[in-house]
């Protein structure tokens, strides 16, 4: 599941799918559809390589507003091998096959895709997808290299097994690669300059060697968080408990268990970060452990554990916290929120508190949704209504810039 990139707010963006002839063609639909679900519009080009796999129906059928199949289509479409660079926002091209590299490197025109990338002077994304060979010769790596020089984005390749049965560099990037690369083409990138630690999930404290005590946070979240600072140009560190999140290549992830191993995590990466913001689910206490092996039963009829406390986290960063820092907690109550949020964004030294009730339907834990109050350091307080977290991550970040 992937809910922690269903962003929505890409409402009037535009890009601009460029597709070429590979078995990996047919995957380009989903990225359509992925896209046109963020509320962005879509175009299309088929090369005539692509056009042997998959057919420009398809993409209309699914929501492309204009697709272009020839260079020379109609009368009335003089300038569709202008039209993508003057209107949409990104161009994506998908999968980017040795050819259309090799064309896009020299300057060539001689078909529609390589003329509407040569009129094409922003942001420009290739997904390349071929045969390792093919990827490993001089002449693509040349092209590779000058088109990179030029500020052209490349989201893989990856190794693996490609459709020929070798083995190798070649395999197309992961769609939600893709998909997320061309979200952050066409995002704000008023985040940039940031480094952003998000602490996300729950804790585990070990009691023996098989049980734990913990508890059922998603992390998503969290998740949806440190997306939103990636796609809006922050450098993401991510602390995330036992859950299993994707996140870009970019985006650093530093696996814990215990709150202590949070606690340590944490301790070494806030003093090169500007912002943080704590989701973690952490574990107040932690059971004293029975001991390394598996308690059994036996005759034991009853069990007792003893608790001892965890480090609190954020109070601690809040404590450390510098001048040119700035913080963000979370507080999940089941009463008084407004007070019990107040509390403590002053006993944690936060700039914003997000509180929300997790004994709401649609809220808190395992929720895709949240309805949040949220407190800032000058005593200006919003209660938003039930919104996709993705949506509550994106105003959070709004909320802080603009404050
Ligand atoms: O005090 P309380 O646990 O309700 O505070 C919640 C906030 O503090 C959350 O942002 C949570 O991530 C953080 N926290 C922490 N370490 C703890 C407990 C909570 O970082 N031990």
């Amino acid at each position: 599941m992937n809910e922690h990139l269903n962003f929505d707010c890409f409402l009037g963006k535009r890009i601009h799918l460029g597709v070429c002839g590979s078995i990996a063609a047919y995957k380009s639909l989903d990225l359509l559809r992925m896209y046109r679900k963020a509320g962005i519009e879509v175009s299309v080009t088929l090369t005539d390589g692509a056009q042997e796999f998959i057919r420009g129906l398809s993409f209309e059928a699914l929501g492309a507003f204009k697709v272009w199949e020839r260079m020379f289509p109609t009368m009335d479409d003089t300038f569709g091998h202008l039209e993508p660079g003057q209107a949409a926002d990104a161009m994506v091209v998908v999968p980017a096959t040795a050819s259309v590299l090799a064309r896009m490197a020299h300057g060539l025109a001689d078909d529609m895709l390589s003329c509407q990338a040569l009129a094409f002077s922003g942001r420009k994304l290739v997904a390349p997808a071929m045969n390792p060979a093919m990827w490993d010769a001089p002449a693509t790596r040349d092209n590779c290299r000058v088109l990179a020089e030029r500020g052209v984005e490349f989201v893989g390749p990856d190794c693996g097994d490609v459709a020929c049965g070798d083995h190798g560099k070649g395999r197309m990037a992961p769609l939600e690669s893709i998909y997320a690369a061309g979200l952050r083409a066409v995002a704000p990138k008023d985040m940039a300059g940031r480094h952003v630690l998000i602490t996300l999930g729950p804790t585990r404290e070990k009691w023996d060697a098989v049980r734990f005590w913990s508890n059922p946070s998603s992390g998503l979240m969290g998740a949806c968080i440190a997306m939103a600072a990636w796609l809006r140009g922050a450098k993401v560190t991510v602390v995330s408990g036992p859950v299993n999140w994707w996140f870009p290549d970019d985006v650093s992830v530093i696996k814990v268990g215990s709150a202590q191993e949070m606690f340590d995590a944490c301790m070494s990466v806030w003093p090169e970060c500007s912002t943080g913001c704590f989701t973690a689910a952490v574990a107040d206490f932690k059971p004293i452990p029975h001991g390394a092996g598996k308690f059994k039963k036996d005759g034991n009829v009853s069990l007792k554990v003893e608790f001892d406390t965890n480090p609190d986290i954020l109070k601690t960063v809040g404590s450390m916290k510098r001048d040119d820092q700035q913080l963000i907690g979370f507080a999940a109550e089941t009463s008084n929120i407004q007070e019990s949020a107040q509390g403590k964004l002053e006993r944690k030294n936060l700039d914003l508190i997000i509180a929300n009730p997790i004994n709401l339907p649609g809220a808190g834990f395992e929720s895709s949704t949240n309805s949040v109050y949220v407190l800032d350091r000058a005593g200006r307080s919003e209660e938003w209504p039930n919104l996709p977290k993705t949506e509550i991550a994106w105003r959070i970040w709004d909320h802080l810039l603009l404050n």
